[in-house]
């Protein structure tokens, strides 16, 4: 692909907003592939990075192209990388080294040194440009027929997977506490999975009509009500027995300790931005033997088969997520609606 150019966003300095450019397609190097980006989905951090925020200067590092929930289409391999030109493909977008401790101990998600595609960790490629570079080994080659879009949301789809998993949620009453897209797609697998009963709670009542067409049992919206009273009130005094923490809000992160059931579990999803703060260490968490689970990331790549099969059966139809799409060049419009927090998830199409 010498000499051709492409439209890429890129983040060359400070500041707001992304610079809209043309830049030279890359050359794919050693075990390095090519792929055309197909579908591109914004998440939650991205505001961090569009604004360039406290968040942003922790998790990224300039110049870099944003963009890591990405799927495309082989189109180049190097020397040392064998995928089929045109495979479809998701990008793994946690690099990680291969030789650490959790590297070795099958937690490749949380490597010690991981790199991050789409952060400038380790690599300056993301997925908003019409083409772009991944190592092959962080690259899923899908086995069924999904669309960009749907192959874009495995992304996301595999935390809220990987949360559930670590949930034991079937036959369970399970609480998922924030329904923004990670929420609303635990809602999807323990749905699928077969759990008793979900109970989705978020601030935003349009987020939460969204849980209850997504077959929430009941909704709760905790500006209106105080959920650990509810809760309490909804299990007779004793406490639900699963929670998925999906809204990172320190309140909520705080108050599940004292709303799980004695032996119950909980995996935490959102990232609250204070210290957590537990009022009666004693009986909410030491003696109610609990169980609390966090997860970054996807299980490298045990999540990216689960989910894969559970969309290509159609166990969970992850378009019903996305509420707007719209060209990369018009990326500045696809950021102001999600400003307005209307938008659950956004695509965009790099090559439009
Ligand atoms: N651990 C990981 O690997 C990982 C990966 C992706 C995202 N995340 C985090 O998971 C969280 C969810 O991601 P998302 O993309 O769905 O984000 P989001 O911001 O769209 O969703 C958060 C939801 O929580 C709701 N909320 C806020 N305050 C609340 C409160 N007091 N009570 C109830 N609900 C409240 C919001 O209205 C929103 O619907 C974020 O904190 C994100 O940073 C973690
Ligand atoms: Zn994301
Ligand atoms: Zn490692």
């Amino acid at each position: 692909m010498s000499g051709k150019t492409m439209k890429a966003l890129v983040k060359t300095k400070e500041g707001k907003s992304f610079e809209y450019k043309e830049v030279p397609i890359p050359e794919p190097q050693g075990d390095e592939v090519l792929i055309k980006v197909d579908a591109v989905s914004v998440c939650g951090s991205d505001i961090n990075l569009y604004t360039w925020n406290q968040v942003a200067q922790v998790i990224a590092s300039i110049p870099f192209t944003p963009g890591h929930e990405c799927a495309g289409t082989v189109v180049k391999c190097g020397p040392d990388a064998k995928l089929a030109i045109g495979a479809k493909v998701g990008v793994e977008n946690h690099y990680y080294c291969g030789d650490c401790y959790q590297c070795f101990d099958d937690t490749r998600e949380i490597c010690k040194y991981m790199g991050q595609f789409g952060h400038g960790k380790q690599t300056p490629y993301g997925g908003c440009s019409e083409y772009t570079i991944v190592p092959a080994k962080y690259l899923y080659e899908l086995k069924r027929n999904l669309s960009g879009d749907e192959i874009a949301m495995l992304e996301p789809l595999g935390v809220a997977h990987n949360a559930v998993e670590r949930l034991e949620a079937t036959g369970q009453d399970v609480l998922i506490i924030g329904c923004g897209p990670v929420g609303l797609l635990a809602l999807m697998v323990v749905k699928a999975i077969g759990c008793k009963s979900a109970i989705c709670a978020d601030i935003d009542a349009g987020r939460l009509a969204m849980a209850k067409d997504f077959g929430a049992d009941v909704i709760v919206n905790t500006k209106e009500k105080n959920l650990k009273q509810f809760i309490l009130d909804h299990t007779g005094g004793d406490g639900i027995g699963r929670i998925c923490e999906c809204s990172g809000a320190s309140v909520m992160v705080n108050s599940t300790f004292s709303m799980l059931r004695k032996g119950g579990q909980m995996v935490f999803v959102g990232l609250p931005k204070e210290p957590l703060h537990v009022d009666n260490v004693l009986q909410d968490v030491v003696f109610k033997a609990l169980t609390l689970r966090t997860v970054h990331g996807r299980k490298i790549y045990h999540t990216w088969e689960e989910t894969e099969a559970l969309v290509a059966d159609g166990k969970i139809d992850v378009n019903r997520v996305i509420t707007h799409r719209f060209p990369m060049s018009k990326f500045e419009d696809a950021f102001d609606v999600l400003f307005g927090g209307k938008a659950c998830k956004i695509i965009l199409y790099p090559s439009q």
